[in-house]
Protein backbone atom coordinates (compact mmCIF):
# COMPACT_ATOMS: atom_id res chain seq x y z
CA UNK A 1 0.00 0.00 0.00
CA UNK A 2 1.47 3.30 -1.06
CA UNK A 3 -0.36 6.13 -0.31
CA UNK A 4 2.37 9.04 -0.62
CA UNK A 5 1.56 12.08 -1.96
CA UNK A 6 -2.09 11.78 -1.91
CA UNK A 7 -4.02 14.46 -0.37
CA UNK A 8 -6.92 13.55 2.36
CA UNK A 9 -9.88 15.31 1.42
CA UNK A 10 -12.88 12.92 1.86
CA UNK A 11 -13.23 9.19 2.93
CA UNK A 12 -15.15 8.81 -0.80
CA UNK A 13 -11.74 9.17 -2.87
CA UNK A 14 -10.35 6.41 -0.26
CA UNK A 15 -10.61 2.52 -0.71
CA UNK A 16 -11.42 0.01 1.98
CA UNK A 17 -8.36 -1.36 1.49
CA UNK A 18 -6.33 2.26 2.36
CA UNK A 19 -8.99 3.13 4.76
CA UNK A 20 -7.98 -0.51 6.54
CA UNK A 21 -4.08 0.39 5.98
CA UNK A 22 -4.63 3.92 7.56
CA UNK A 23 -6.25 2.22 10.70
CA UNK A 24 -3.36 -0.61 10.71
CA UNK A 25 -0.86 2.20 10.59
CA UNK A 26 -2.81 3.88 13.45
CA UNK A 27 -2.95 1.21 15.66
CA UNK A 28 1.19 0.89 15.31
CA UNK A 29 1.36 4.42 15.95
CA UNK A 30 -0.73 4.14 19.44
CA UNK A 31 1.17 0.97 20.29
CA UNK A 32 4.34 3.46 19.52
CA UNK A 33 3.37 6.54 21.64
CA UNK A 34 2.35 3.54 24.51
CA UNK A 35 5.59 2.30 24.73
CA UNK A 36 7.63 5.99 24.58
CA UNK A 37 9.15 4.26 21.41
CA UNK A 38 10.55 7.65 19.08
CA UNK A 39 8.81 7.43 15.93
CA UNK A 40 10.71 10.83 14.56
CA UNK A 41 10.60 9.31 10.83
CA UNK A 42 9.82 12.75 9.57
CA UNK A 43 12.27 14.77 10.36
CA UNK A 44 13.51 18.26 7.96
CA UNK A 45 9.62 18.42 6.85
CA UNK A 46 7.17 21.03 8.20
CA UNK A 47 3.62 21.53 7.97
CA UNK A 48 1.25 23.99 7.61
CA UNK A 49 -1.96 23.96 9.47
CA UNK A 50 -4.38 26.64 8.47
CA UNK A 51 -7.52 26.81 10.90
CA UNK A 52 -10.71 29.06 9.71
CA UNK A 53 -12.86 27.41 12.34
CA UNK A 54 -11.70 26.58 15.75
CA UNK A 55 -10.30 23.49 16.83
CA UNK A 56 -8.91 21.65 20.62
CA UNK A 57 -8.56 17.94 19.28
CA UNK A 58 -7.66 18.47 15.36
CA UNK A 59 -5.32 21.37 16.22
CA UNK A 60 -3.69 19.47 19.18
CA UNK A 61 -3.36 16.06 17.21
CA UNK A 62 -1.58 17.62 13.94
CA UNK A 63 0.52 19.52 16.17
CA UNK A 64 1.52 16.62 18.47
CA UNK A 65 1.37 14.08 15.86
CA UNK A 66 3.74 16.21 13.75
CA UNK A 67 6.06 17.02 16.59
CA UNK A 68 6.16 13.35 17.42
CA UNK A 69 7.17 12.67 13.91
CA UNK A 70 10.07 14.87 14.38
CA UNK A 71 8.38 17.59 12.10
CA UNK A 72 7.94 21.68 12.36
CA UNK A 73 4.56 23.26 12.40
CA UNK A 74 2.94 26.52 11.50
CA UNK A 75 -0.49 27.45 13.06
CA UNK A 76 -2.25 29.54 10.65
CA UNK A 77 -5.09 30.65 12.56
CA UNK A 78 -8.52 32.52 11.29
CA UNK A 79 -6.54 35.71 11.94
CA UNK A 80 -3.20 36.88 11.03
CA UNK A 81 -2.55 35.04 7.58
CA UNK A 82 -3.60 37.07 4.39
CA UNK A 83 -5.07 33.60 3.30
CA UNK A 84 -8.76 34.90 2.05
CA UNK A 85 -8.66 38.49 2.76
CA UNK A 86 -5.29 39.76 0.20
CA UNK A 87 -4.73 36.24 -1.01
CA UNK A 88 -6.78 33.88 -2.82
CA UNK A 89 -6.75 29.89 -1.93
CA UNK A 90 -4.73 29.15 -5.58
CA UNK A 91 -1.85 31.76 -4.07
CA UNK A 92 -1.88 30.56 -0.81
CA UNK A 93 -1.52 26.99 -1.71
CA UNK A 94 1.19 27.93 -4.51
CA UNK A 95 2.99 29.43 -1.75
CA UNK A 96 2.99 26.87 0.88
CA UNK A 97 3.93 24.33 -1.23
CA UNK A 98 7.09 26.22 -1.83
CA UNK A 99 8.21 26.24 1.99
CA UNK A 100 6.37 23.78 3.42
CA UNK A 101 5.33 19.27 2.79
CA UNK A 102 1.91 19.01 3.57
CA UNK A 103 -0.95 21.69 4.26
CA UNK A 104 -3.88 20.77 6.79
CA UNK A 105 -6.93 23.22 6.47
CA UNK A 106 -10.17 23.80 8.42
CA UNK A 107 -12.60 25.72 7.86
CA UNK A 108 -15.64 26.60 5.00
CA UNK A 109 -16.52 24.89 2.00
CA UNK A 110 -15.63 21.44 0.80
CA UNK A 111 -15.04 23.21 -2.82
CA UNK A 112 -11.69 25.50 -1.00
CA UNK A 113 -10.19 22.28 0.40
CA UNK A 114 -10.47 21.43 -2.98
CA UNK A 115 -9.21 24.11 -4.61
CA UNK A 116 -6.25 24.29 -2.09
CA UNK A 117 -5.28 20.53 -2.94
CA UNK A 118 -5.85 21.36 -6.69
CA UNK A 119 -3.32 24.05 -6.44
CA UNK A 120 -0.56 23.01 -4.09
CA UNK A 121 2.09 20.50 -4.69
CA UNK A 122 2.03 18.77 -1.54
CA UNK A 123 -0.62 16.50 0.08
CA UNK A 124 -3.07 18.70 1.91
CA UNK A 125 -5.19 17.08 4.81
CA UNK A 126 -9.10 18.39 5.60
CA UNK A 127 -9.17 19.08 9.45
CA UNK A 128 -13.03 19.35 8.75
CA UNK A 129 -15.13 21.78 6.41
CA UNK A 130 -18.75 22.02 6.36
CA UNK A 131 -19.73 18.60 4.41
CA UNK A 132 -17.16 16.18 5.44
CA UNK A 133 -14.40 15.28 8.59
CA UNK A 134 -12.26 12.92 7.22
CA UNK A 135 -9.94 12.32 10.19
CA UNK A 136 -12.64 12.57 12.33
CA UNK A 137 -13.84 9.46 10.84
CA UNK A 138 -10.22 7.05 11.43
CA UNK A 139 -10.39 7.72 15.16
CA UNK A 140 -14.04 6.66 15.01
CA UNK A 141 -13.57 3.48 13.38
CA UNK A 142 -9.84 2.70 15.02
CA UNK A 143 -12.78 3.32 18.53
CA UNK A 144 -15.20 1.15 17.28
CA UNK A 145 -12.46 -1.70 16.18
CA UNK A 146 -10.92 -1.58 19.67
CA UNK A 147 -14.48 -1.89 20.91
CA UNK A 148 -15.98 -4.77 19.08
CA UNK A 149 -12.88 -6.05 17.49
CA UNK A 150 -14.08 -5.99 13.85
CA UNK A 151 -16.26 -3.90 12.21
CA UNK A 152 -18.23 -5.44 9.14
CA UNK A 153 -21.43 -6.20 9.74
CA UNK A 154 -21.92 -3.64 12.99
CA UNK A 155 -24.65 -1.73 13.42
CA UNK A 156 -24.22 1.95 13.58
CA UNK A 157 -26.49 4.89 14.74
CA UNK A 158 -26.18 8.39 13.87
CA UNK A 159 -29.09 10.43 15.61
CA UNK A 160 -28.88 14.05 15.10
CA UNK A 161 -28.26 16.93 12.09
CA UNK A 162 -27.33 13.99 9.52
CA UNK A 163 -26.46 16.63 6.84
CA UNK A 164 -23.63 17.92 8.55
CA UNK A 165 -19.85 16.97 7.71
CA UNK A 166 -19.95 14.33 10.86
CA UNK A 167 -23.35 13.30 9.91
CA UNK A 168 -22.25 13.23 5.97
CA UNK A 169 -18.88 11.61 6.54
CA UNK A 170 -19.86 8.43 9.00
CA UNK A 171 -22.34 7.61 6.57
CA UNK A 172 -19.51 6.92 3.73
CA UNK A 173 -17.43 5.68 6.25
CA UNK A 174 -20.23 3.21 7.30
CA UNK A 175 -20.38 2.08 3.64
CA UNK A 176 -16.80 2.10 2.76
CA UNK A 177 -16.15 -0.44 5.50
CA UNK A 178 -19.32 -2.80 5.75
CA UNK A 179 -21.38 -1.27 8.65
CA UNK A 180 -24.43 -1.12 8.72
CA UNK A 181 -25.79 2.73 9.07
CA UNK A 182 -29.24 4.21 10.18
CA UNK A 183 -30.07 7.56 10.17
CA UNK A 184 -32.19 8.67 13.03
CA UNK A 185 -33.13 11.88 12.64
CA UNK A 186 -36.34 14.30 11.69
CA UNK A 187 -36.22 13.86 7.35
CA UNK A 188 -35.51 17.62 7.09
CA UNK A 189 -32.65 16.65 8.51
CA UNK A 190 -31.68 13.53 6.59
CA UNK A 191 -28.17 13.79 4.50
CA UNK A 192 -28.30 15.03 1.02
CA UNK A 193 -30.43 12.40 -1.43
CA UNK A 194 -27.23 12.33 -4.10
CA UNK A 195 -25.00 11.32 -1.33
CA UNK A 196 -27.33 8.50 0.31
CA UNK A 197 -27.86 7.27 -3.15
CA UNK A 198 -23.77 6.97 -3.76
CA UNK A 199 -23.41 5.45 -0.61
CA UNK A 200 -26.31 2.85 -0.64
CA UNK A 201 -23.84 2.02 -3.63
CA UNK A 202 -20.71 1.46 -2.07
CA UNK A 203 -22.66 -0.29 1.33
CA UNK A 204 -23.86 -2.79 -1.49
CA UNK A 205 -20.62 -3.98 -2.42
CA UNK A 206 -19.65 -3.58 1.06
CA UNK A 207 -22.53 -5.88 2.24
CA UNK A 208 -23.92 -2.93 4.19
CA UNK A 209 -27.28 -1.34 4.45
CA UNK A 210 -28.03 2.70 4.94
CA UNK A 211 -31.33 3.49 6.73
CA UNK A 212 -32.90 7.10 6.96
CA UNK A 213 -35.70 6.82 9.82
CA UNK A 214 -37.67 9.49 11.75
CA UNK A 215 -38.14 6.68 14.43
CA UNK A 216 -35.90 6.42 17.32
CA UNK A 217 -37.33 3.36 18.41
CA UNK A 218 -37.25 1.70 15.67
CA UNK A 219 -33.89 3.19 14.85
CA UNK A 220 -31.96 2.43 17.28
CA UNK A 221 -33.37 -1.31 18.14
CA UNK A 222 -29.92 -3.67 18.02
CA UNK A 223 -27.52 -0.67 17.64
CA UNK A 224 -23.74 -1.94 18.68
CA UNK A 225 -23.10 1.85 18.43
CA UNK A 226 -24.94 5.28 19.30
CA UNK A 227 -23.47 8.25 18.10
CA UNK A 228 -24.09 12.03 17.94
CA UNK A 229 -23.29 15.47 17.42
CA UNK A 230 -23.52 19.04 18.20
CA UNK A 231 -26.97 20.08 17.04
CA UNK A 232 -25.63 23.46 15.44
CA UNK A 233 -21.87 23.47 13.39
CA UNK A 234 -19.65 26.03 13.44
CA UNK A 235 -20.35 28.33 10.83
CA UNK A 236 -24.39 28.27 11.12
CA UNK A 237 -26.39 31.21 12.27
CA UNK A 238 -26.82 31.52 16.36
CA UNK A 239 -30.30 31.96 15.13
CA UNK A 240 -31.08 28.92 14.68
CA UNK A 241 -30.74 27.45 17.61
CA UNK A 242 -34.10 27.39 19.22
CA UNK A 243 -35.57 25.34 15.40
CA UNK A 244 -32.63 23.15 16.02
CA UNK A 245 -33.54 22.58 19.70
CA UNK A 246 -37.45 21.69 19.24
CA UNK A 247 -36.32 19.58 16.35
CA UNK A 248 -33.74 17.04 17.54
CA UNK A 249 -34.84 17.31 21.03
CA UNK A 250 -36.75 14.02 20.34
CA UNK A 251 -33.44 12.62 19.37
CA UNK A 252 -31.20 13.33 22.02
CA UNK A 253 -29.43 10.26 23.42
CA UNK A 254 -30.36 9.16 27.26
CA UNK A 255 -30.44 6.50 28.88
CA UNK A 256 -33.56 5.18 27.68
CA UNK A 257 -32.34 5.52 24.26
CA UNK A 258 -29.23 3.73 25.52
CA UNK A 259 -31.79 0.89 26.83
CA UNK A 260 -33.38 0.12 23.46
CA UNK A 261 -30.10 -0.71 21.94
CA UNK A 262 -27.92 -3.84 22.56
CA UNK A 263 -26.44 -4.42 26.14
CA UNK A 264 -22.72 -3.83 25.29
CA UNK A 265 -23.56 -1.44 22.79
CA UNK A 266 -21.29 2.15 22.82
CA UNK A 267 -21.69 5.85 23.14
CA UNK A 268 -19.48 7.58 20.69
CA UNK A 269 -19.57 11.62 20.19
CA UNK A 270 -16.82 13.74 17.53
CA UNK A 271 -16.99 16.41 20.88
CA UNK A 272 -17.29 18.72 21.60
CA UNK A 273 -20.54 17.98 23.06
CA UNK A 274 -23.25 19.91 25.28
CA UNK A 275 -23.53 17.58 28.20
CA UNK A 276 -24.07 19.95 30.56
CA UNK A 277 -24.23 23.85 30.99
CA UNK A 278 -20.35 24.28 32.10
CA UNK A 279 -20.01 26.02 28.82
CA UNK A 280 -21.22 29.49 27.60
CA UNK A 281 -23.43 28.34 24.66
CA UNK A 282 -24.77 25.38 26.99
CA UNK A 283 -25.72 28.13 30.20
CA UNK A 284 -26.68 30.38 27.33
CA UNK A 285 -29.43 27.98 26.20
CA UNK A 286 -30.18 26.75 29.36
CA UNK A 287 -31.26 30.53 29.87
CA UNK A 288 -33.12 31.04 26.99
CA UNK A 289 -34.70 27.48 26.76
CA UNK A 290 -34.50 26.12 29.78
CA UNK A 291 -32.16 22.67 28.81
CA UNK A 292 -30.01 21.62 30.64
CA UNK A 293 -28.29 18.89 28.22
CA UNK A 294 -28.99 18.84 24.91
CA UNK A 295 -27.41 16.20 22.17
CA UNK A 296 -26.25 13.72 24.94
CA UNK A 297 -27.23 13.47 28.67
CA UNK A 298 -24.49 13.78 31.19
CA UNK A 299 -25.43 10.34 32.49
CA UNK A 300 -24.51 8.95 29.07
CA UNK A 301 -21.42 10.68 28.32
CA UNK A 302 -19.96 9.76 32.08
CA UNK A 303 -21.30 6.19 31.54
CA UNK A 304 -19.04 3.19 31.27
CA UNK A 305 -20.42 2.79 27.21
CA UNK A 306 -19.34 6.29 26.86
CA UNK A 307 -15.65 5.78 24.81
CA UNK A 308 -15.53 9.81 24.14
CA UNK A 309 -12.26 9.84 25.38
CA UNK A 310 -10.33 6.62 23.76
CA UNK A 311 -12.22 8.56 20.71
CA UNK A 312 -10.75 11.61 20.95
CA UNK A 313 -6.69 9.89 22.42
CA UNK A 314 -7.38 8.54 19.28
CA UNK A 315 -7.69 11.55 17.00
CA UNK A 316 -4.01 11.47 17.40
CA UNK A 317 -2.82 8.33 16.08
CA UNK A 318 -4.97 8.47 12.93
CA UNK A 319 -3.74 11.84 12.09
CA UNK A 320 -0.53 10.75 12.39
CA UNK A 321 -1.06 7.50 10.59
CA UNK A 322 -2.50 10.37 7.69
CA UNK A 323 0.94 12.27 7.98
CA UNK A 324 3.07 9.49 8.07
CA UNK A 325 1.28 7.71 4.95
CA UNK A 326 1.46 10.69 2.44
CA UNK A 327 4.87 12.51 3.69
CA UNK A 328 7.09 9.57 4.06
CA UNK A 329 9.05 8.09 0.61
CA UNK A 330 9.70 4.88 1.50
CA UNK A 331 7.56 3.27 4.03
CA UNK A 332 8.53 0.68 6.60
N1 LIG B 1 -13.87 16.52 16.94
C1 LIG B 1 -13.18 17.62 16.58
O1 LIG B 1 -12.88 17.85 15.41
O2 LIG B 1 -12.86 18.43 17.61
P1 LIG B 1 -12.21 19.88 17.49
O3 LIG B 1 -13.24 20.78 16.88
O4 LIG B 1 -11.84 20.25 18.88
O5 LIG B 1 -11.01 19.78 16.59
N1 LIG C 1 -20.49 19.22 13.28
C1 LIG C 1 -19.54 19.86 14.17
C2 LIG C 1 -18.32 19.02 14.33
C3 LIG C 1 -17.28 19.56 15.27
C4 LIG C 1 -16.08 18.67 15.40
C5 LIG C 1 -19.17 21.23 13.63
O1 LIG C 1 -18.91 21.35 12.43
O2 LIG C 1 -19.17 22.19 14.40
Amino acid sequence: MNLYGRDFLKLLDYSTEEIKYLLSLSKAFKEKKKKKESHAYLKEKNVALIFEKDSTRTRCAFEVSAMDLGMGVTYLGPTGSQMGKKESIKDTARVLSRMYDGIEYRGFGQDIVEELADNASVPVWNGLTNEFHPTQMLADLLTMEENFGYLKGLHFVYLGDARNNVGNSLMVACAKMGIHFTCCAPSALFPNEELVKQCQEIALQNGATITLTEKVEEGVKDADVLYTDVWVSMGEAAEIWEKRIQELRPYQINQTVMDLAKDNAIFLHCLPSFHNIKTKIGKEMFDKFGIEEMEVTDTVFESNQSKVMDQAENRLHTIKAVMYATLKEEQK
